[in-house]
């Protein structure tokens, strides 16, 4: 680290990562304040803008000066009590800038840097002060100066359907409407990075979009009243961070994110990652509905006999969703009716969870609010005192409103009023040490870390879209854009893929691949057991033996949007686990086993046959078995819109 201090408005300090690759420089100029990053001396942020607009008060931004600097160098190995690694490392240099307005009410904040071998975060930091105890922000203005050919990979804010959306390819230039981060990109230079944050708590979600002199910059989710947030003093924002690696597969290994948070907030000793079939994908394809009626999903005998099915199958947990008042008639329409403590009379939910305990199966209980917070919070307290009296120790959610409504407002998912029901919803069920799934969610920021009982969410085009909204590529570009902020319950293994109803764009074995690609702590097994158990039992073998926990993963190979190929460690033995995916393009991927430990394992390996394809020829399938070791080598083909899974065990 070096330092100059030139006239006391200005001033210029370098912070190295602890492996000396990347620096992150902060600038003083004109009394304004600045940042730029670098890897290996080359530009991947310019010159960024950092600062404030206040309602009521000046801009926080102009006649700041700097009072002093703090560093810090940390070094920690975190474990994770559940997730794609058990040890994640927390190295980095950190430095503080404690700022203050020469003029007006002479205001403080303080930019905190933190610097990591693989990413480079910051926050604001403002203290309570005179006359400054509550604020209105009415803007935050954090630039991201990238180079306007900076290729990026994008879903858009503000839709009704929130993160569910498509990724598309652009450049930097194309981004005049808000996105959504994870925002990853590749520099001109070839590296790649995402843009994204850490920790969001009680502020609106950033979203980025190009300002007015073709520069980056945050966009703070609004309120409905046109501001940002409303907070009270002290407060800081969430990190705002850049992840960053020289590969597109480096990048899905980033874990930045989950060093941002903190420690967990309690005891979370009772947090169990579950696998569970579900009273679901029968709606779907139309056979059963979630409303009350002649073809109605949630009944007792149905529930029963998915119960029945799940132990044998050897699957420990039950989704029920449309147990409940309010599915009649329209139900996006009518949601504010939703009744979350009385069931529909065809289900005896006490019986029913009497059952799923006498047979050990974990049941998952399911509210869909449709978005109506304000109904949801009147019944929040009641509706998990139910379930917890009743031993559902998991909540499915679900907002599937285009909005929310929120203090009779309406207010977006993403808006800080929107982070702070999520937040009580996740708050409210560890104190009653209930696990959640959110669909429709608030992007993941790594709470996971400090609210592990938080073992899921949604929070992007899923398989309920299958049937014509998916495309092979899909799948592809998950693993490096959404999967950056944690897990995902994607709905895997529909094996019935062929269904008239729902048409898959995937072939047979690529759903078994899912579970290894898509890493989720609540991970359903989405079709319907009868698919399971009596038409492809081989095949539903990988589901069933493929953990939930892992000790640690290892990406192996990939581009963006076109394959991806990752090893997975189980966390409670000496297998492993193996997945890839490919978009429309068949390909051949060489697999090196030396990330094996010692000694024979036997190797379980799914694949598409050669004359597999996704639309001609989905459920071309192969399984075949041999004895393998860190010496050898896979050697795998992926059919157009394929994928395999293997299973490795130590002998
Ligand atoms: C959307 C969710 O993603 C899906 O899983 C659920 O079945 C429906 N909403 C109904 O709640
Ligand atoms: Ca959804």
């Amino acid at each position: 680290m070096f330092w100059w201090a030139k006239k006391h408005d200005e001033a210029e300090k370098t912070i190295i990562s602890p492996n000396g690759r990347v620096a992150c420089k902060f600038l003083l100029k004109n009394n304004q304040v600045f940042y730029s990053i670098k890897k290996d001396d080359r530009d991947i942020i310019r010159q960024s803008k950092l600062g404030f607009l206040i309602c009521g008060e000046e801009p926080l931004v102009d006649n700041l000066r700097l009072i002093r600097t703090q560093t810090k160098k940390h070094t920690e190995t975190i474990e994770m009590l559940w997730g794609e690694d058990r040890y994640i490392k927390n190295n980095y240099n950190e430095m503080a800038f404690y700022l203050s307005e020469d003029k007006n009410s002479r205001r403080i904040f303080t930019l905190r840097f933190r610097v990591f071998d693989d990413g480079v975060a910051f926050r604001y930091e403002i203290p309570p002060q005179p006359n400054f105890r509550r604020i209105t922000i009415a803007d935050e203005l954090t630039e991201f100066n990238l180079s306007p050919n900076t290729t990026v990979w994008k879903i858009p804010a503000y839709q009704p359907d929130r993160y569910e959306y498509n990724y598309e390819k652009c450049r930097v230039y194309d981004l005049s409407n808000s996105v959504h981060t994870p925002l990853t990109m590749r520099t001109e230079n070839g590296y790649y990075l995402s843009i994204h944050e850490a920790a969001l708590y009680n502020y609106g979600s950033m979203t980025i979009k190009l300002n007015e002199n073709g520069i980056l910059k945050s966009d703070i989710t609004p309120l409905s009243d046109g501001t940002k947030a409303h907070v009270d003093l002290p407060f800081q924002t969430p990190w705002r961070l850049i992840m960053l690696a020289d590969s597109a597969i480096g990048l899905t290994m980033n874990r930045v994110m989950y060093a941002l948070n903190d420690p967990p907030a309690q005891d979370f000793s009772w947090v169990k990652t579950l696998k569970f079939i579900g009273i679901w994908w029968a709606m779907y394809v139309g056979e059963w509905t979630w409303a009350p009626g002649d073809r109605h999903g949630a009944t007792t005998a149905h529930a029963k006999e998915y119960i029945d099915a799940a132990i044998r199958l050897g699957i420990s947990g039950l989704l029920i969703e449309g147990w409940n008042e309010g599915w009649e008639g329209d139900w996006l329409e009518n949601g504010i009716n939703n009744k979350f403590t009385v069931s529909t009379p065809d289900f005896d939910l006490e019986e029913v969870a009497r059952y799923a305990s006498q047979h050990n199966i974990e049941l998952v209980g399911h509210h869909e609010t449709v978005g109506f917070v304000d109904n949801y919070e009147n019944q929040l307290e009641n509706a998990y005192n139910y379930y917890a009296l009743n031993h559902i120790n998991y909540i499915k959610t679900g907002y599937a409103g285009s909005m929310m409504t929120i203090n009779g407002r309406k207010e977006y998912h993403h808006s800080q009023l929107g982070v702070n029901h999520y937040q009580k919803t996740v708050e409210l069920a560890a104190k009653k040490h209930i696990c959640l799934d959110i669909h429709e969610p608030i992007k993941g920021t790594g709470i996971e870390r400090t609210w592990p009982n938080l073992l899921s969410r949604e929070g992007a085009r899923g398989q309920e879209y299958e049937g014509g909204a998916l495309s092979p590529s899909h799948a592809c570009f998950l693993p490096y854009t959404r999967l950056l902020s944690g897990g995902m319950d994607y709905t895997n293994g529909i094996l019935d893929i062929a269904n008239s109803v729902k048409r898959i764009a995937t072939t047979i074995t690529r759903q078994a691949a899912y579970f290894v690609t898509i890493y989720s702590g609540m991970a359903m097994a989405a079709d319907r057991p009868f698919i399971y158990e009596e038409r492809f039992p081989d095949i539903f073998k990988f589901i069933r033996d493929v953990p939930t926990n892992f000790e640690k993963t290892i990406a192996l190979a990939g581009e963006i949007g076109g394959y991806y190929v990752v090893a997975r460690k189980d966390r409670d033995s000496d297998n492993w686990y193996i997945g890839g995916v490919t978009d429309e393009t068949p390909r051949r991927v060489l697999i090196d086993l030396d990330f094996l430990d010692n000694g024979v394992y036997a190797a379980e390996i799914y694949t598409d046959s050669p004359d597999a394809h996704f639309r001609e020829n989905p459920f071309g399938y192969e399984i075949s078995k041999k004895h393998v070791g860190k010496n050898d080598r896979l050697d795998i083909y992926m059919a157009p819109g394929g994928g395999f899974a293997v299973r490795l065990v130590r002998q």
